[in-house]
């Protein structure tokens, strides 16, 4: 009989409580995985009497995501795809803001939502609240080939909504012409999309752009395309009258504009064939007959001030030398180093050093370091019995890298007015 009673109670409640609209309906924009806020309130009423909040989103069965009745949050009716992900602002509510906050946002939580209010003996009050769920993430570029054809770099962003532009620009800031963006649609109703791009050009950097344009978001990467200084041979110590080639050798091809440079205590910074080196090509600077002032420090510069990486020479005047990589070694290679002497004797003890310790004696003057870590780096010297030691030179471990990833993720962003 009590049911019976509510049942026409509220029957009549329903059919005489009027409802009103405010306003138009508001956009709210949240990023997927981040909590948002819905905005609701209402305005002092004369008996200062809390209503019962009703928030439900359109479509949903059951609709209702969060109810709050006389002062405490009704958790049965709540659809279960909101357990636990909506609650109201505790220190708001005296203020009369009945704001819900959704966290964890899912894309699949866009949609229209509705803040009713509803009074013991006034009409219900409804503000719609619509809720625009985007995805961003930060774009990845690698190079996926560096053949003789030119290098292939793949820009990859993962998770995207609405659908986003994807661009792949060079240094001048220029799109460079790309394969057919790829764009698949994941479960979760994201875009993920790959371009491929193969440069021809040369260029030294390359930056990809994902831009969505309804909501002015952008987000970029950038990638190095570095040259590197090869030394041929391979050795950081010589001897005087030692040939040694120098090129400049760009990931794309080998004409990039990048140009042998040197720095000597007695000839300080000077390019390729200004009083030392001859050029047998662009990138390519032979020292025809070395000698000890040749010693320094060479490297690849690009026509607006770009360097590559440097490395030491040395022309030694010393009778013996240590022949190690003047280029850094990768690691888990495998790194011989030899120590020869000018005179050539045979029944010697050859001695290797690292840092000023003994680490390795032998008589055929060779010493295989057959996994190079980054423990092997060091000062190296070598000494023959009955001979002076060799001059020292630094052995670099690194790991392999063909590009570097420069993190300038600059995030521009418009809440939709
Ligand atoms: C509260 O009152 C102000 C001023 O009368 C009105 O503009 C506003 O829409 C009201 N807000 C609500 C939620 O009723
Ligand atoms: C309601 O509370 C939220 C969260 O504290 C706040 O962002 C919002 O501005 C408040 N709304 C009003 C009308 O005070
Ligand atoms: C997008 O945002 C940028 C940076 O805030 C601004 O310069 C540009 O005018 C905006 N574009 C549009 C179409 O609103
Ligand atoms: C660059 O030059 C070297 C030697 O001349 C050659 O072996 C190599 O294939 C060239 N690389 C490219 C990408 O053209
Ligand atoms: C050249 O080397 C000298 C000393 O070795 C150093 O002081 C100077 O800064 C170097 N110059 C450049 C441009 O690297
Ligand atoms: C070259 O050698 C000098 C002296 O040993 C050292 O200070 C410098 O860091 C080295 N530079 C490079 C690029 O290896």
């Amino acid at each position: 009989m009590s049911l019976r009673f509510h049942l026409v109670a509220s029957l009549l409640f329903c059919c005489s409580g009027a409802s009103s609209v405010h306003g138009p309906p508001q956009q709210v924009l949240a990023f997927a995985g981040e909590d948002v806020i819905l905005p609701c309130s209402f305005n002092v009423t004369a008996r200062n009497d809390f209503p019962t909040v009703e928030w439900s989103k359109e479509g949903l069965q059951p609709d209702v995501i969060f109810l709050y009745r006389d002062g405490c949050e009704t958790y049965e009716m709540k659809n279960p795809d909101f357990q636990y992900r909506t609650s109201l602002i505790v220190k708001e509510l005296k203020n009369r803001n009945v704001s819900l906050r959704i966290s964890s946002v899912r894309l699949s939580d866009e949609g229209k939502y509705k803040c009713m209010k509803l009074w013991k003996d006034a009409p219900r009050e409804i503000t719609t609240v619509t809720l625009v769920v985007v995805a961003v993430s930060e774009p990845k570029l690698s190079v996926v080939s560096a053949e003789s054809g030119g290098v292939t770099l793949q820009c990859e962003a993962n998770c995207w909504l609405p659908k986003p532009e994807i661009s792949l620009l060079d240094d001048q800031g220029n799109i460079i012409p790309a394969e057919e963006p790829r764009r698949v649609r994941d479960d979760s109703g994201c875009y993920i999309l790959t371009r491929k791009v193969t440069l021809r050009d040369a260029t030294k950097r390359v930056t990809c752009r994902v831009h969505q344009p309804e909501i002015n978001l952008t987000r970029t990467t950038e990638i190095l395309i570095p040259a590197c200084l090869r030394v041929t041979p391979d050795r950081s110590q010589f001897s005087r009258y030692d040939l040694i080639s120098l090129s400049c050798e760009d990931t794309l091809d080998n004409s990039t504009g990048w140009k042998v440079k040197r720095n000597t205590s007695a000839g300080g910074v000077r390019h390729c064939s200004s009083s030392w080196g001859s050029l047998s090509s662009d990138a390519t600077c032979i020292i025809g007959n070395a000698y000890s002032p040749d010693s320094g420090v060479y490297w690849c510069e690009s026509e607006d001030g770009e360097r590559s990486n440097a490395v030491n020479i040395t022309i030694s005047e010393l009778t013996v030398i240590l022949e190690s990589p003047a280029l850094p070694v990768s690691e888990g290679t495998s790194v011989t180093l030899h120590c020869k002497a000018v005179m050539k004797l045979s029944d010697r003890k050859f001695t290797f050093y690292k840092d000023g310790h003994v680490i390795a004696s032998s008589s055929t003057g060779e010493m295989t370091i057959h996994s190079a870590s980054k423990s092997d780096e060091g000062l190296y010297k070598c000494a023959i019995s009955g001979e002076e030691e060799s001059m020292e030179s630094w052995l670099a471990v690194e790991a392999q890298m063909v590009a570097e990833r420069r993190g300038s993720n600059d995030v521009i962003m418009e809440i939709i007015a």
